[in-house]
């Protein structure tokens, strides 16, 4: 369980002291190179933020919570998914996550919602969708999406294109990265989340060729 946080008086922790509290429970609950990527993630989403107006505190709360509950058991994520599913009403959107790799993001999503309080519904959204993205989402979880796939340790990411997407406005880091990732995918041969793959092709259909 958390230690208790101070409420600020609106009933939900300090994103202040919520990120002190993420910091140190990150190092009990993933091996080291994972919990190195999650404060890298929360870096390069603060930083993202302060560029973009947004609060960078934002950024390093959904950052250092986005992987959260990745190692934990495949019946403990689920349940949890299960209940920000219900919680948030995105249901739909969830399903096709439950029971796969993916199911992690909503899983931390509902932990910080159950086990700290946290209302924030932009830091929510991010954790929950960090792996695959949704239609509509807000500027915060397109820049924890895209710091994800970006961050330093992601050593496979070419260092030019990595450049380019760090000075774009959200909307269009967002459909960068997704884009390179699932034309990754494709080259690989992997399989590619339903919604990802919808959202890739609105985005190229949007997109005016050059
Ligand atoms: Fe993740
Ligand atoms: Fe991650």
């Amino acid at each position: 369980m958390p230690e208790l946080l101070e409420m600020p008086g609106n009933g939900q922790p300090a994103l202040q002291d919520l990120a002190v509290a993420l910091d140190s429970r990150i190092d009990g609950c993933m091996n080291r190179r994972r919990a190195a990527h999650s404060r890298s993630v929360a870096d390069l989403a603060a930083g993202l933020c302060l560029r973009n107006g947004l609060d960078p505190l934002a950024g390093s709360v959904a950052g250092l919570a986005h992987d959260l509950c990745k190692e934990f058991d495949r019946a403990m994520q689920e349940g949890l998914a299960r209940a920000w599913a219900q919680r948030s009403g995105v249901g739909q959107r969830i399903s096709s996550l439950l029971g796969g790799a993916l199911m992690h993001g909503p899983a931390a999503a509902e932990l910080l919602a159950s086990e700290y309080g946290l209302e924030d519904r932009d830091i929510l959204e991010a954790v929950a969708f960090h792996t695959v993205g949704a239609p509509g989402m807000g500027a915060l979880a397109q820049i924890v999406y895209a710091a994800d796939k970006l961050e330093p340790g992601r050593r496979h990411v070419d260092a030019a294109f990595r450049e380019s997407c760090l000075e774009l406005p959200p909307d269009e880091l967002f459909s960068e990265v997704l884009s390179d990732s699932v034309r990754w995918l494709l080259k690989e041969g992997l399989p590619i989340e339903e919604g990802s793959l919808a959202m890739y092709h609105a985005m190229r259909k949007r997109k005016p060729k050059p």
